[in-house]
């Protein structure tokens, strides 16, 4: 593969360039924000930070006579470099995450079905009927992307791992499944999820028939273009709208990202939903590490993830040597809806030393090291291009004596999940359920009752109740035995009184 060959002049960062000559012309500030330049700060703010984040802190101040110092116009060109690196139609800059992302590609799907629907006027204002099809282990910014939107998800059955207890994505044949059903939009798939897997978007794509779009969460996947041992993109397989946390593994500052339009014509439709969505007073730090973030991509790209692959390939196998240590490894591909897989992500079972994920995170953290994030029986490590041999011995070392620091006190957590009860039945649509008055009820006397909020335990982090589901005795022992066994369960309505919000239906 090596360095891509591009349409525009990758070496430009028009934005990050703009700021930083804005800061070196010594303009008088007398505009937002407040801090002018860092002069009005904390010091131990500025002591903390440094003097210089704060001279390109500015808002809609920008210098280039080339776009008549105008920031918008600057931002547009920046947009369309980030459109050339990642091969979409139009790249929109997002300042408040993915998450934004996922809101804005789920209330423009409502939109555009509405659209290119044949229906009449009426119907076509109707709200709370159209679904999308969505797999449950979806990230939680989903479902309030289908509560402003006024949509409701419809299910994709997906595979779940005991062996690593993780979820796998839906096989395509579960998407086929719920892709023609009449009321459904639009598919909104996970690519690839926490893990590093991804299911077949190919496949997926080509069941998006009759106007419906394939919206792709690739909030963990924003490296993929630039090396082929990555797993290609979800753009490049055909996906009509694309959202990506470029801070998750990019140099990129938190809270940055990108969101890629591939379907003709719905960029203009994004562009509203977006304004509606997002403040109007971007940070522009965040903007000009967007641009640098994607200038480093589009030119040294190749060279810095064939460097943090060698990384990976070399932790994993040094962690296969340790003793009770079990890191996935590309065996992953044999197992049910598992298509992609990135293997930067160093999915690590810890249970072979009679240790539970998050036991394993508290000694790791002693030792100086953290992981991402530590389920039932592994932890996860991420290695990016910011990794190199130093940091990677810490962790090896790390691990190398979590063996001696073993406890049987483990033992009791690694009890396996039970299976995950079957989805209630969607009574009320997430909107309608999170607008309905509410009231608080005692768990064991929940059954039959609409749920007014998500409930879900960690791990594995995933639904057990959404607002609008109806609350089945499966749902209801099934977070008995969570938090029997010490399951941290999110979303009690008071979790000392084990009680949960519902639908006052009264
Ligand atoms: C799968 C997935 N999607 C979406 C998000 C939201 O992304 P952001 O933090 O960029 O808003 C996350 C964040 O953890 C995530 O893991």
């Amino acid at each position: 593969m090596g360095r891509p060959t591009y349409r525009l002049d990758q070496r430009k960062a028009p934005f990050l360039e703009g700021l930083v000559q804005y800061s070196i012309d010594g303009v008088i500030p007398f505009h937002t924000p407040g801090h002018k330049q860092g002069r009005a700060l904390d010091p131990a703010l500025r002591r903390a930070l440094g003097d210089k984040p704060f001279l390109i802190d500015v808002s809609d101040e920008i210098s280039d006579p080339h776009n008549e110092n105008d920031s918008a116009a600057v931002l547009l060109e920046a947009e369309a470099l980030a459109a050339d690196a990642f091969g979409a139609e139009r790249t929109f800059f997002l300042h408040n995450g993915t998450t934004a992302g996922i809101q804005a590609m789920l209330l423009a799907a409502s939109w555009w079905s509405r659209q290119k629907s044949h229906t009449s006027f009426s119907e076509r204002l109707l709200e709370d009927v159209a679904t999308v099809a969505v797999p449950r282990s979806v990230h939680r910014s989903v479902f309030g992307g289908l509560i402003l939107a006024g949509l409701s998800p419809r299910f994709v059955e997906e595979n779940w791992d005991t062996e690593w207890n993780i979820p796998l994505p839906p096989s395509s044949k579960a998407w086929q499944a719920v892709a023609e059903i009449d009321d459904v939009v639009a598919l909104l798939d996970t690519y690839p999820n926490y893990y590093g897997i991804g299911g077949d978007i190919g496949a997926i794509a080509r069941y998006t028939t009759a106007g419906r779009l394939l919206l792709v969460d690739e909030a963990h996947g924003a490296h993929f273009g630039f090396h082929e041992a990555l797993p290609p993109t979800a753009l490049s397989l055909g996906a009509a709208a694309v959202a990506q946390s470029a801070h998750k593994t990019l140099g990129v500052l938190t809270q940055a990202s990108f969101l890629h339009i591939g379907e003709p014509g719905l960029d203009e439709l994004m562009s509203v939903v977006l304004s509606i969505l997002q403040s109007t007073s971007p940070s522009f730090l965040l903007y000009a590490s967007l641009d640098a973030g994607r200038r480093q991509m589009a030119l040294e790209g190749y060279k810095l993830w064939q460097r943090a692959l060698e990384m990976s390939q070399m932790a994993r196998d040094s962690i296969n040597r340790i003793r009770g240590l079990r890191c996935l490894d590309e065996e992953v591909l044999d197992k049910p809806g598992a298509h992609w897989w990135d293997p930067t992500k160093l999915l690590i079972r810890v249970d072979g030393i009679g240790m539970s994920g998050s036991e394993a995170e508290r000694h790791l953290r002693q030792a100086g090291v953290q992981v991402e994030l530590a389920g039932l029986n592994h932890i996860l490590v991420l290695i990016t291009i910011g990794d190199g041999p130093k940091e990677v011995d810490r962790l090896l070392q790390a691990l190398r004596e979590l063996g001696t620091a073993r406890t049987h006190d483990g033992k009791k957590h690694l009890q396996p999940i039970p299976k995950t009860p079957s989805s209630g039945k969607m009574v009320l649509s997430p909107r309608q359920a999170t607008l309905a008055p509410w009231r608080e009820v005692v768990l064991g006397e929940a059954r039959g009752k609409i749920a007014a909020n998500s409930v879900t335990p960690y791990p594995p982090g995933i639904p057990l109740l959404v607002p609008g589901e109806e609350i089945s005795d499966e749902s209801i022992e099934y977070l008995r035995g969570c938090w029997q066994r010490g399951i941290e369960i999110r979303g009690w309505a008071h979790p000392d009184r084990k009680t949960i919000w519902v639908v006052d239906d009264d």
